[in-house]
This record gives structure tokens, C-alpha cells and sequence, in this order.
């Protein structure tokens, strides 16, 4: 490694997150375990933009770990309505749930017992032991990984590297800030294309920037299997008739029209989660299928419940 002054390349991204950072997203302030670990989940798979409109709403009505002890796990559903990754609500649910009976209400504060919680993987631990813990464990997010490949100059690294350097750039004395910092840094400054090298402060120790030349970040690519689906929109009144039924083998617990698997290869839209490219057609219907169980809604109603987000666009963003 040819990098020069590493050693106080962790504070200087702590010091510009203090003059520079995004301090103003709702969960940077009234630091409580609770309030990171519901962001940090959100921000697994959802864009800050986005998720701060869904952290506000959930944390307006669910605030602490004491008023979310007896939420059902549809109530935590409904607050997630068009986020998507649904499991996250339900990761919550069970963690909360366990939080309750096995650690007296508490939030974990320690590695071992963090990993133990559904949904809480090594970094989202991380992001709590630090954020609202102050203890000095590194977070690991497409962010980090970006700003360490660049100081590094390498296109990819594996996981295990990864880590290491994302614990020796840490600034321990510093973590809060240091953290938010490297997660801004990422995300304002250490772009794919053109990065503002210019204003980082860390850019007499990147590589990188040293070398004027910029990798980026392999992504590993997941093969996905190419799906045909149909939903049969069902309208009446101003309602729309949804079910809890359906044979996919994802999206289960989810309002949904009824949908099937098709064998035409056509769609109307393409939406890919992790593991399948969904191909999805609508139909248009006013006949209720005698078979399946559902119940009637209108939009407002729609609006508070767990429904695939492409339906939730097609019903309550495109019409
Ligand atoms: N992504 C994951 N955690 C984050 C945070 N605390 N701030 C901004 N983006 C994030």
C-alpha cells in the first residue's frame, strides 16, 4: 500500500462531516438505539431521499421501543405500504417481539447478542454499536465499500478485505461523525463517474485521485430468473377487490389483485427483485374470481396496507 499520511485520513473525514455532512436527515438527530435501527433497516434497500418520508411517518407513530411493544406486525406492514422489501417490516416485527421478551425492552448493545435479531446483519450491528452506541465497529454499506475501493484503487476486494480496511480507516475517537462522514463522502462527493476529488478531504490519500484514475466498483451479479405474471385488476365502485392469496412463492402476506403465472412473453412492466426479473402484465376486470377470498378498498385505503410495490404504483401512482 503506497498511501501516504494514512493515519489521520479517518479524522479528516470526521471534520468534514461537521462542516459538510447531511446533519439534517431525521435520523442523524435525537440519537436513540431504536431510532438507528429502524433507519438502518430502511436504508438497506431504500435511497435516503425515500426513506426519509417513510422514517418520519413510522417514528411519528411508533417513536420507542415502548410504543411499538404491542404493534401488530399488519400495523408495521402498513407503515412500510410502497417501500418494498417487505421482509424488513416483518424483521422488525420479530425483533421487536424478541427484544421485549428476551432483553427486558432493551436494545442490545453489544455485537453478539445485535446479530442475534432478525434482519441485523454485521453492518446494520455496526451502524448501532456506533451511531448509538459510540463503540468503534465499522459499517460495511455500497457507500463505504465505494470510498475504500477508491483510496485502495481497486475495482473489488473481497469481503474479509473489505472489513479489515473499513476498521483501519475507522476514527475511533470520532465514530458518529466519522461514520455519517464516510456515508456522505460515498454518496455526495466519491461518485461513479466524475468524482468531486477537488473537495474531499481525503484526497492526498486516495490512490485514486493520486493516479487520476477512478475504478468502479464491480457489482456482483446475481442471475435472475425471468418470471411472467398477470394481475387481473378488479375495480367496483371506486374499490378494488385484493387477496392475500397467491401461489408465487414471494410476496407472501402481501394485498395483492389475483395474479398468475403466464406462459405469454409479453408485459407491461419489468421489476426485479433480488433473485427474479418479474415480467408483469395487468388485465383489467370487473368479475370477482369465485375462488379466492379477498376484501374491497379504495385508495386511501390502499395506502395502509402492505401491497408489491408495483401494484402500489399502478394503483396509486400511475391511475
Ligand atoms: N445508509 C446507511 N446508513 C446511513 C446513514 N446513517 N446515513 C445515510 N445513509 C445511510
Amino acid at each position: 500500500m503506497e498511501i501516504t499520511q494514512r493515519n489521520n485520513l479517518g479524522e479528516k473525514i470526521s471534520n468534514w462531516y461537521v462542516d459538510n455532512g447531511r446533519q439534517n436527515l431525521p435520523w442523524r438527530h435525537s440519537i436513540s438505539p431504536y431510532r438507528v435501527w429502524i433507519s438502518e433497516i430502511m436504508l438497506q434497500q431504500t435511497q435516503v431521499n425515500t426513506a426519509i418520508a417513510y422514517f418520519d411517518q413510522f417514528i411519528d407513530k411508533y417513536p420507542d421501543l415502548e410504543t411499538i411493544k404491542n404493534a401488530s406486525e399488519d400495523s408495521i406492514y402498513a407503515l412500510w405500504s410502497g417501500l418494498g422489501y417487505y421482509r424488513r417490516a416483518s424483521y422488525i416485527y420479530q425483533a421487536k417481539e424478541l427484544i421485549h421478551n428476551k432483553f427486558k425492552g432493551k436494545m442490545p448493545n453489544n455485537y453478539d447478542e445485535l446479530v442475534s435479531l432478525p434482519g441485523i446483519g454485521r453492518s446494520t450491528a455496526g451502524a448501532i454499536l456506533s451511531i448509538a452506541f459510540n463503540k468503534p465497529y465499522p459499517i460495511l454499506d455500497a457507500n463505504v465499500k465505494k470510498v475504500i475501493s477508491r483510496i485502495f484503487f481497486k475495482k473489488d476486494f473481497d469481503e474479509k478485505s473489505f472489513w479489515k480496511l473499513s476498521e483501519d480507516i475507522l476514527d475511533t475517537k470520532n465514530i458518529f461523525n466519522f461514520q455519517q462522514g464516510v456515508m456522505d463522502l460515498g454518496s455526495q462527493l466519491c461518485s461513479p463517474k466524475n468524482p468531486k476529488c477537488n473537495l474531499c478531504p481525503i484526497n492526498t490519500n486516495c490512490e485514486s485521485n493520486l493516479r487520476n484514475e477512478f475504478p468502479i466498483l464491480l457489482k456482483r451479479s446475481i442471475k435472475q430468473k425471468k418470471e411472467y405474471i398477470e394481475f387481473r385488476i378488479i375495480k367496483k365502485n371506486h374499490k378494488y377487490f385484493m387477496t392475500k392469496e397467491n401461489d408465487l412463492g414471494y410476496w407472501n402476506n402481501l394485498w395483492m389483485p389475483p395474479v398468475q403465472a403466464v406462459n405469454r412473453h409479453k408485459s407491461d412492466i419489468i421489476h426485479k427483485l433480488s433473485h427474479r426479473e418479474l415480467n408483469i402484465s395487468f388485465r383489467n376486470s370487473n368479475q370477482k374470481p369465485q375462488n379466492i377470498s379477498g376484501e374491497w378498498f379504495d385508495k386511501k385505503e390502499l395506502a395502509q396496507i402492505a401491497i408489491p410495490k408495483p401494484i402500489f404504483n399502478r394503483l396509486l401512482i400511475d391511475g
